[in-house]
């Protein structure tokens, strides 16, 4: 087994999640020190769990995401790093746009876009302070795709992925990088359970997108910077 973060600190918002905690456990098993945020303490024991020898190196925090003074504080607690990862985000569609209730914009808007903007907002400057390290902020194909149904959803999407687009132009020459993750539908639990009679077959492993976020994390990625990254294969 390669380990290519032994030493580095790594703060993976949402990382009890579906993606999320696929992206902590490799970072794990590659020797980082990993920081995840959690809201829901079963999530997070049970991530500890499946941690198995690594577990020692896994440091839960309850934080909001979207809240400023949390993460500041969290940020400030944690120290070093030198790897973000945002995989806080949630879903909502199925309705056309007029029909979409109000604060169901708000949530797509607080969990896909100001949760990037916070983090970066807090944890930027000690990257770069240190004069590297990377972040990784998870957007969605639905960026790029805007699908009827979903318009809060994309509308969200499609801002965050502009957002890192500008800080990726923002840290130019700073030794500091930032690329978007584009997903398609992920093969995760709550996947399933919404959609029992898809082709699970299709939908590609938390695992192998994980497999990207390290690469894009790794120094073998060193001159990719401000790029948006399709992580649905060829479907
Ligand atoms: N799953 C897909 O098919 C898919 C497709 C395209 C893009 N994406 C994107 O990929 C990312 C990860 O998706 P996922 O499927 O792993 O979602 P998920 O399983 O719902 O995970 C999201 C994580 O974020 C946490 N979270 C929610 N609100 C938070 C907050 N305010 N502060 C801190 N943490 C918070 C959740 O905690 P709780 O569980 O306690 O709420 C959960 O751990 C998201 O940005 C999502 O939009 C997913």
């Amino acid at each position: 087994m390669e380990a290519r973060f032994r030493g580095k600190a790594a703060l993976v918002a949402g990382g009890t999640g579906g993606l999320g905690q696929a992206v902590s456990l490799g970072f794990l098993k590659e020797g980082a020190s990993v920081h995840v945020t959690y809201r829901s303490e079963a999530e997070y024991a049970r991530v500890k769990d499946e941690a198995g020898q690594s577990a020692g190196s896994l440091i839960g925090h309850r934080a909001d995401a979207t809240d400023e003074k949390e993460t500041a504080d969290l940020v400030r607690k944690i120290g070093a790093i030198d790897i973000v990862v945002n995989a806080v985000g949630a879903y909502a569609g199925g309705t056309p746009l007029w029909e979409t209730a109000v604060e169901t914009f708000d949530r797509m808007m607080a969990l896909n876009l100001r949760s990037g903007f916070v983090l970066a907002r807090c944890a930027v400057p000690i990257l770069l302070r240190q004069g590297s390290g990377v972040f990784i902020n998870i957007a969605s194909r639905a960026a790029m795709d805007h699908a009827a149904g979903a318009g809060a959803y994309v509308a969200s999407k499609a801002a965050a992925l502009a957002m890192m687009d500008s800080l990726a132009a923002d840290l130019k020459g700073t030794g500091v990088r930032v690329n978007t993750i584009l997903p398609g539908i992920i093969d995760t639990g709550a996947n399933r359970k919404a959609m029992p009679d898809a082709d699970f077959a299709k939908w590609p492993k938390p695992e192998k997108i994980a497999e990207v976020i390290l690469f894009l994390s790794s120094e073998a990625s060193s001159l990719i910077h401000g790029a948006a990254v399709p992580v649905y294969g060829a479907n």
